[in-house]
Formats: C-alpha cells, sequence, structure tokens
C-alpha cells in the first residue's frame, strides 16, 4: 500500500516528484525511493523514514533527470527497511518499478523464476513485477509490460522506467488508483490527482486492467489484450483550501479547531426552519429514490465506520428507517443479500480505502444502487458510486481523523432529518430538531474555549497505559470513535464498550490502574450507565466523566469531571467527540508521540 508518483517532461523531474510524493505521504510513510535512468543505466535512491529523509539524502546529487518515478511506503509485505523500499529491480537492474497494491501470487510466480536462476533482493511481493518485466523483455517494452501483468493476480497501480528507454514511463493499474496529469509536453502520474494539481488539472484516469506508456510527446493507453485504448480527458476542479498549520503545533490540533467552520459549512442554505425542511438539493439528491427508500445498509471502515454507526442510531429514531452498518471488509466476503428500496451508502474521508472500494463493486455488481459520504470529489470512490454526498470538511491532512468524522456525523444527521421529514415526522417535531441541530458549531466554540481543562486532566492520566471508554446508546459508537483517537496517536491501549456489556467479562480487568473515561451524553440512559459507572467505583477505578452540565450525581462517583454544553441525545456525540479528540491529542503530546503521522498507520488504506 502506497503512494507512486512520476514525471516525464523537460524540466528537472527530481523536485516536482518528491514535491508530489509529499502530497501523497497520507499513503504511507515508513520509506521512500525514486528511480529515473542516466546515461543508460537506471539510477535510484531510496531511505527508510518520511520522504524529507529521502529528499535530504538527493539534494546532494544535483540529478539532473527529466524522468522519474517515485515512492511512498507503507509496509505490507517485508520488513521497514532499505531492501524493502521501493524501487525495486530485476536482477540485472535494467527495469526499476514502484507498485501500491498486492500480487497476491507472488510467491508462486517468484518460486518459478527462482527455477530459472533469477534472484531476489527483497521480501516484498513488489520485486516480482520488475523481475517478470525484465524477464520477458526483448527489445518491446509494452510487450514485457502486457505479457507480465497477465501473470499476476491482486491488486496494483504501477509505474517503472527501462534502462533501454530513458524518456519513458510505463504504467498499469487494476484495483488500485492512478491517474495521469497532462502537461504542456509533460506528463504525471499519481495515486492520486492532487499530487499533480497545481500543474494541471486535466487527467485522465486508468481504467481496471488498462496498461499504457507516458512520453513526453504524449501518452498511448492498451487494454488488457494490447488494444489501444481511447481515453477522455478530464478537467478537474481546483478547490481552493489552503494546506496550512496556522499558528497550531499540529495539523490534528489545526483540524480539531477547524470544527465549527467545518460544520458550519454543511449549514449553508440548508434550513428552512418555518417549514421544518432540511433543504438537500443542492448536494442533488434523487427525492424519489428517498421516498422509496425502505431500508438503509452503511459500509465503511475505520472511523467513517464509527460515524456510519451513530448514523445507523440517527436513521433509525429520526426517520424510523431500518439500517445496518457494516465493516466494508467484513462485508465484501459475505455474498450480501440486496433488497430492493435499500439504500446503500459507503463513507469514505478519502474515497480511496480499498474494502469500501471492494464492497462498493460488489454491490453494484448485484444491482445497488449506492450513494458515497465523501470528502473527495474526485475520488475512486465517488467515481464508482450512483451518486456522491460531499462533506466539506476541507483538506484533512492528520492521520487521525477528526474534523471529517464530525462532519460525517453531521451530514447523516441531516439526511436522517430530511428523510424523518419525508415519511412521518411532523413539523414541530423536525423544528425542534433544526434548532438542536443549528446549536452544534456554537457548541464546539465552548468545548475549544475550555481545552486548557482538557490538557490538565491529560497531565494528570497520561502515565497509565490502559483505558476503558463507555457509554450506551449514541455514546457507544461516539466511545468507539474516542477510544480509536487514543490508541492511534498516543499509543495507548483504549477499550471501548457499550457500560451495560461491562459486567460480562471486561469488568475482571477494572482496578485501580485502569481508568474509565465516561461518555455521559445521552439523556436517556444516563442513569443505567450511573449503575455502571458505581460497578466500576466499587472495584477501585478511577472515572473520568464527560458529562452535560444538568447531569445529576456525576460528581460524586467520578474523580474528575468535564462539563459540556446540553444538545439533545441525537446529535450530543459532535460536542462530546470533539472534547475526546482534544483529550487524545494532549495525551499524545504528553508522552512525546509524533501526534500527525503515528507509526504503522496510513490516512488512507489502499490494501485491502
Ligand atoms: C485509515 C485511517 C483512518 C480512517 C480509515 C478509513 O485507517 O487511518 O483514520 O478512518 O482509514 O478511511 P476512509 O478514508 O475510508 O474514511
Amino acid at each position: 500500500m502506497c503512494g507512486i508518483f512520476g514525471y516525464v517532461g523537460e524540466k528537472k523531474a527530481v523536485p516536482i516528484v518528491i514535491d508530489g510524493l509529499k502530497i501523497l505521504e497520507y499513503r504511507g510513510y515508513d520509506s521512500a525511493g525514486i528511480a529515473g535512468v542516466e546515461s543508460g543505466k537506471t539510477l535510484f535512491y531510496k531511505d527508510i523514514g518520511k520522504v524529507d529523509s529521502l529528499a535530504k539524502m538527493i539534494a546532494r546529487k544535483q540529478l539532473k533527470i527529466n524522468t522519474a518515478i517515485a515512492h511512498t511506503r507503507w509496509a505490507t509485505h517485508g520488513g521497514v527497511d532499505t531492501k524493502n523500499a521501493h524501487p525495486h529491480f530485476d536482477m540485472k537492474q535494467s527495469v526499476a518499478i514502484v507498485h501500491n497494491g498486492i500480487i497476491e501470487n507472488h510467491l508462486k510466480l517468484k518460486a518459478h523464476l527462482e527455477r530459472e536462476n533469477i534472484e531476489f533482493l527483497s521480501e516484498t511481493d513488489s520485486e516480482i513485477i520488475a523481475q517478470l518485466i525484465g524477464h520477458y523483455y526483448n527489445g518491446d517494452l509494452l510487450k514485457a509490460l502486457l505479457k507480465s501483468l497477465l501473470k499476476l493476480d491482486g491488486a496494483f497501480a504501477i509505474a517503472g522506467v527501462h534502462q533501454n528507454h530513458p524518456d519513458q514511463i510505463f504504467i498499469a493499474a487494476k484495483g488500485s488508483p492512478l491517474a495521469i496529469g497532462i502537461g504542456d509536453n509533460e506528463y504525471f502520474l499519481s495515486s492520486d490527482v492532487n499530487g499533480f494539481l497545481k500543474h494541471t488539472n486535466k487527467v485522465i484516469f486508468l481504467k481496471d486492467g488498462e496498461a499504457g506508456i507516458l512520453h513526453k510527446e504524449g501518452f498511448e493507453i492498451y487494454d488488457c489484450k494490447g488494444k489501444r485504448a481511447v481515453k477522455q480527458i478530464e478537467q478537474i476542479k481546483s478547490n481552493n483550501y489552503e494546506i496550512s498549520k496556522l499558528n497550531f503545533e499540529h495539523f490534528t490540533l489545526k483540524e480539531i479547531h477547524d470544527q465549527p467552520e467545518s460544520i458550519s459549512r454543511l449549514f449553508v442554505s440548508r434550513f428552512e426552519e418555518e417549514f421544518g425542511s432540511v433543504c438537500l438539493k443542492d448536494m442533488g439528491i434523487d427525492e424519489s429514490e428517498l421516498l422509496e427508500t425502505s431500508r438503509i445498509l452503511i459500509l465503511a471502515c475505520g472511523t467513517s465506520w464509527h460515524a456510519g454507526f451513530i448514523g445507523s442510531y440517527l436513521f433509525e429514531s429520526l426517520s424510523r428507517t431500518p439500517t445496518q452498518v457494516e465493516i466494508s471488509s467484513e462485508f465484501r466476503y459475505k455474498n450480501p443479500i440486496v433488497l430492493k428500496d435499500t439504500l446503500v451508502i459507503a463513507i469514505s474521508q478519502s474515497g480511496e480505502t480499498a474494502d469500501t472500494i471492494a464492497a462498493v463493486h460488489e454491490l453494484k455488481a448485484k444491482g445497488a444502487k449506492v450513494i458515497a459520504i465523501c470528502n473527495r470529489e474526485e475520488s475512486t470512490l465517488s467515481r464508482i458510486t450512483d451518486h456522491t454526498l460531499l462533506i466539506k470538511a476541507g483538506p484533512e491532512i492528520g492521520v487521525c481523523s477528526t474534523k471529517a468524522f464530525t462532519n460525517q456525523v453531521v451530514l447523516l444527521s441531516l439526511l436522517a432529518l430530511h428523510l424523518g421529514r419525508m415519511h412521518h415526522q411532523s413539523k414541530e417535531e423536525a423544528v425542534y430538531f433544526i434548532r438542536e441541530i443549528k446549536k452544534l458549531p456554537q457548541l464546539v466554540v465552548e468545548i475549544l474555549k475550555q481545552s486548557k481543562h482538557i490538557e490538565t486532566l491529560a497531565k494528570k492520566y497520561n502515565h497509565f497505559n490502559n483505558f476503558f471508554y463507555l457509554g450506551r446508546s449514541y455514546m457507544y459508537p461516539a466511545s468507539l470513535e474516542a477510544a480509536l483517537k487514543l490508541k492511534e496517536i498516543s499509543y495507548i491501549n483504549a477499550q471501548a464498550y457499550p457500560a451495560g456489556e461491562l459486567k460480562h467479562g471486561p469488568i475482571a480487568l477494572i482496578d485501580k490502574d485502569c481508568p474509565t473515561i465516561a461518555l455521559c451524553s445521552n439523556q436517556h440512559t444516563y442513569t443505567k450507565l450511573l449503575s455502571n459507572l458505581m460497578e466500576v467505583k466499587a472495584r477501585n477505578g478511577p472515572i473520568i466523566a464527560f458529562a452535560p452540565r444538568n447531569s445529576a450525581g456525576i460528581e460524586s462517583i467520578a474523580d474528575d469531571v468535564f462539563w459540556l454544553p446540553e444538545v439533545c441525545d441525537e446529535f450530543a456525540s459532535i460536542p462530546i467527540s470533539v472534547s475526546l479528540q482534544l483529550f487524545a491529542y494532549y495525551m499524545a503530546k504528553f508522552r512525546g508521540c509524533d501526534i500527525d503521522q503515528p507509526r504503522n498507520l496510513a490516512k488512507s488504506v489502499t490494501v485491502e
């Protein structure tokens, strides 16, 4: 899994590809590498660590190449070391390739080539691609590429150079995204169009099974049978978002603070309070399709799955629509049953998550209508679904998701309100919920103003190595998300449980060294939660409660309380999530962690 980038043209390729790689670093940052051809020989540099380490390494070399491929890695096959960093080569080092994806049959192919005395240098699945091309090459690069591709099972986006074809890059894709940027006598390739958007917005996307050659005079794309493909050039709208930390120490902190604004962005021209209606016309929603919806299926991974989980409570409560929420990686192998009148919603911040994309392909093959909830208009998910609802959170750079999560939940809330009003909700009820949801940006401002208090709590508790997060109803998925934040950025073990389940086993772990974070914002189940917290207290477990100001009795049970502004249960996951994002942030800061790019993670997981 990884990001790949390439340039062919008349300019110096190195600064362009390094810049492109930095934009793709969200796809992994275990190691980075670059390759090109100089004086009839492949040259390459690679190093473990982030793109900056590679950039420093090659800054001294003054490379003058005008064609280069580059890679930023998230390790799948083979540890994080230089031999497994990309680019990879054939035995003669005549071919260099970079790869995003997984070659599932690489061991079988490797055994076959080893019998022909071909030696492998890395533990990766990717090396087989270069070895095959080198093995089949007899002067015709395209032929060797197409022949090699026929042998590969799995997903790939590939770019490569050959020493006998110095001003060319060969490319191929199947199941992993690859976009080609078209400039004036120059071409770019990237796992994600953002990699080259500052150079050009003219783009072609490779379809599954396509392969080709880029050179500075043009490009040739072929289908898997070698037939020339006619490609449509698309113009991508460039967005006006500025990517900067401003005065914040980390992108993650800045993005937590962005939330009043990012939520408000979703509210513009949205409410007709006098009619109790939420207007989604600008989102291009097909109203007749919504009217026919009697069941919802939500698919997502990670934080987006948590947002979808909250969404399932919202749809059932606000629009009385039976809703199933599934983790994409599990769902895709279930042989799903698609019923008529089911609206499928695929949620993904990046729109590039391999498991969610595969699950959508499976559903589309069964004839389902799928809408995407996504932060990226030009993403793979947006292109394969029937319709996309954009969460408009703006670029999220920190690897752990913060503002994208809250905007996903807010968008799901708006959809649930709209659907509820279409189905059964009275005007009075609708007006009440509109008034509640409109409070959210201001409530988040109130939380952010109390950052110092949350920092103090983190200072007190950051030496603990195990935490429980407990909540009921809406607060259960919110607790899953809050515990994930802590795990991701502070590397502290955190288990989230529906509070009522604690007594069925996990309570055995409670003692004075295992604090419980209590998410108390669900009024409907508040007294039940208090009983569960008493059970924790009876076993000497420290309790830190995040509770609305009207929560009676919590002070006498909890060791510490962070007071939250009040809002109805349906939307309470937003303010509490922001407060627990801040808690995870300060915990990680006190422990000296790499908050924006935590170890072992990637922002977008493009392998299954
Ligand atoms: C990775 C990220 C998570 C994210 C998940 C799903 O694991 O680190 O923050 O929630 O992928 O990503 P998506 O782009 O589909 O929302």
